[in-house]
């Protein structure tokens, strides 16, 4: 509560695989319903290259578009794909009534525009929710495709039933995926959020100024321990979202001793990653309801 005065402890955990069961149940039902009208919701996936691990983050999508009763149609493009080809297939599948979703594996090979390629998906098909038009629907309120991550750390906090609307939510990063959209989302006037929202960056040097009276602390930078107890208000909830990877190793944002500080916080692993990918099937699931609603 934005008046409660928290003490200090060893932190409640805040686990994202349960949130994620509960997205996906709800989509699963919701898929069934559509497949009963006659509408098969469908994520396609497009990767471009040989990349292992992006090859490995396909196939899990697929698996799990499969157990939603999605259907997945994929396409791989070669290494050598050029900007023209890798525009072609994206045009195919905003042509393909039977698609609802498109999901463009990123990285892309280093000799493609990716951003430029994102702008020619059509907006309702884009479940990452980070084409430019989607940005701007999220700006204004409008319903549409939301950015993964912040979708997912949303409804982290309301399934961990900690309260968002009035309190002070502080985000360390202003990256378009995460702080940026996320701070949006998070002051709209919705009661899972309707938050006093303050965002932080490299050119807030004494940044710690304003994560030190926050109730809830995004870490969103991508640099490794760079969020530290003495960071950290006692009692607060700290949300740990930024990593960064060496190989296959993940170092997270946040210092593994603010859990000694704060009151609640996400694990090392499995807090907000689990909810990302829940939202991606949320959003594919959302926009295969507004299609076959028109
Ligand atoms: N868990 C997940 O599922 C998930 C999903 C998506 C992204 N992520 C992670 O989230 C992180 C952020 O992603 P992004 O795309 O938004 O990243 P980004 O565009 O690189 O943004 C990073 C932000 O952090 C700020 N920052 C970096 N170093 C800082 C410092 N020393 N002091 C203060 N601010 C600092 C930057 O400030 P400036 O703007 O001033 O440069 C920038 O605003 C990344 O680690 C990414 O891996 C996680």
């Amino acid at each position: 509560m934005p008046n409660e005065t928290p003490t200090a402890g060893t932190a409640r955990l805040l686990p994202g695989k349960p949130v994620a069961e509960a997205v996906l149940a709800d989509v699963r039902a919701r898929a069934a319903k559509l497949v009963e009208g006659g509408v098969r919701p469908s994520l396609a996936t497009l990767l471009v290259g040989d990349d292992d691990a992006s090859a490995g983050y396909i196939r899990i999508k697929q698996q799990q578009a499969a157990e939603l009763g999605f259907a997945s149609p994929h396409r791989h493009l070669p290494a050598s794909t050029t900007q023209a080809e890798l525009l072609a297939t994206i045009a195919e599948f905003n042509d393909d009534p039977a698609v609802h979703g498109v999901l463009i594996q990123y990285p892309i090979p280093g000799h493609l525009d990716y951003d430029a390629a994102l702008q020619t998906l059509d907006p309702d098909k884009d479940v990452d929710g980070m084409h430019p038009l989607n940005m701007g629907r999220l700006a204004v309120g409008l319903p549409g495709p939301l950015p993964c991550t912040p979708a997912g750390i949303e409804a982290l906090l309301a399934h961990h039933e900690i309260p968002v609307a009035g309190r002070e939510v502080v985000i360390l990063g202003r990256g378009a995926t995460l702080g940026r959209p996320l701070a949006m989302l998070l002051a709209q006037k919705r009661p899972t959020a309707n938050a006093a929202v303050t965002v932080v960056h490299t050119g807030v040097p004494d940044w710690d100024r304003y994560t030190r009276r926050a109730d809830i602390l995004v870490a969103a930078a991508g640099v490794p321990g760079i969020v530290r107890p003495e960071h950290v208000r006692p009692g607060a909830v700290v949300i740990g979202a930024g990593v960064r990877y060496e190989g296959r190793r993940l170092l997270p944002d946040v210092d593994e001793a603010c859990a000694e500080v704060a009151g609640a916080i996400t694990p090392r692993v499995g807090g907000v990653g689990p909810t990302t990918v829940a939202m991606l099937f949320r959003n594919v699931i959302e926009a295969a309801e507004r299609a076959s609603a028109r």
